[in-house]
């Protein structure tokens, strides 16, 4: 696989693994597919439109991120889409990416579910060539909307041979416990995927616990409110459980005050798995090199630090063990010359 084209030297080369590909969705693509769909928006201009990335919480991101949705139609929208996440993020550093994707937010309002899996997959395929970048897609389930709904669209994913390596869970999450969606998630054991949920954004740290114990997640997205119960901690230390830790996000929808308050410090002297990644770039202020770095400066981290964060976002990948092994010489690599 080639190198992509444009190697930084500040931030190391990585794995991310929390992506919401549809929170990759830039201002400038949001009018270039409104104007290209004929999709009138509800924004004076552009810098009215940026003047709303100011969020409460997660809740007020969240219906932010699904109005702009509404300019996503076609596979080639969803191509171009991934084909711009690919292209920023390789400049960035990132060597594989595992991209979330959120079907039922688009089956609502009737974009087929062949364009959207058939528009990621095309920007997948295209990126290795292109970017060097190696990628995967994991479908994840809207926790505000019916368990049932959940299950039927893991089903039709299923029944089309959909290339995801995974499903996860996302959207709001007070009130939407993981153990709701057992049922699509013993779906996904049997069908061999991966799985993933967020869990400890700002639900509790309860929530985690059945993440693992009834879902059998392989990671948990976010999990910062687990240090809230130091058994928690001490099992997900225990097991190398990984945490995709997402600190612009963090900040951004006020899950802490500021980066310097982030408990990343404390995450990792408790031994925790815990990997560094941008959520939803387009709207927190950073793609995770911006992560790498802001960490970096708040906390004075040398590249010993940064290299030991992408390692683990290797390890903690769903790439297969020969792809790890490059990945981890690049990360070497860069640390001996940074
Ligand atoms: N969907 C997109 N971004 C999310 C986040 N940070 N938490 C939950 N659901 C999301
Ligand atoms: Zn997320």
């Amino acid at each position: 696989m080639t190198d992509a084209p444009h190697a930084p030297t500040d931030t190391p080369p990585c794995a991310e693994l929390h992506l919401h590909i549809e929170g990759t969705l830039e201002p400038e693509l949001i009018y270039e597919l409104a104007e290209r769909n004929g999709i009138p928006l509800p924004y004076s201009d552009i810098d009215d439109l940026r003047r709303r990335y100011e969020f409460d919480d997660l809740q007020s991101f969240l219906d932010l991120y699904y109005a702009n949705m509404a300019v996503l139609r076609t596979a080639a929208d969803f191509a171009a889409l991934a084909r711009a996440y690919f292209a920023r993020a390789a400049r960035g550093g990132v060597r594989h990416a595992e991209l979330f994707f959120d079907p039922q937010a688009h089956l609502v309002r009737g974009v087929a579910l062949a364009d959207i899996v058939g528009g990621l997959a095309d920007a997948v395929r295209g990126a290795e060539a292109e970017f060097g970048v190696s990628s995967a897609l994991i479908a994840c389930f809207l926790r505000d909307r019916p368990a049932a709904e959940a299950t039927q669209v893991l089903r039709d994913l299923l029944a089309m041979d959909a290339p995801i390596v995974g499903i996860g869970l996302d959207s709001a999450e007070q009130g939407h416990p993981p153990e709701d969606f057992a049922e699509v998630y013993a779906l996904a054991a049997e069908s061999g995927l991966r799985r993933v949920a967020h869990a400890g954004e700002e639900g509790p740290a309860a929530y985690v616990r059945s993440a693992l114990d009834v879902l059998g997640v392989e990671r948990i997205d976010h999990g910062v409110r687990s240090l809230e119960d130091p058994a928690l901690v001490s099992r997900l230390a225990g097991e190398r459980m990984p945490l995709t830790v997402c600190p612009l996000s963090n900040v951004r929808l006020k899950g802490v005050a500021t980066l310097a308050a982030h408990p990343l410090p404390a995450m990792l002297e408790a031994g925790l798995a815990v990997t560094i990644n941008s959520d939803d770039p387009a709207y927190f202020g950073g793609y995770v090199d911006d992560n790498y770095r802001a960490l970096a400066a708040t906390f004075g981290w040398g590249p010993d630090v940064l290299a030991a964060l992408a390692h683990t976002s290797v390890d903690a990948s769903f790439a297969g063990e020969a792809r790890k092994a490059e990945l981890h010489a690049q990360i070497d690599a860069w640390e001996r010359r940074a």
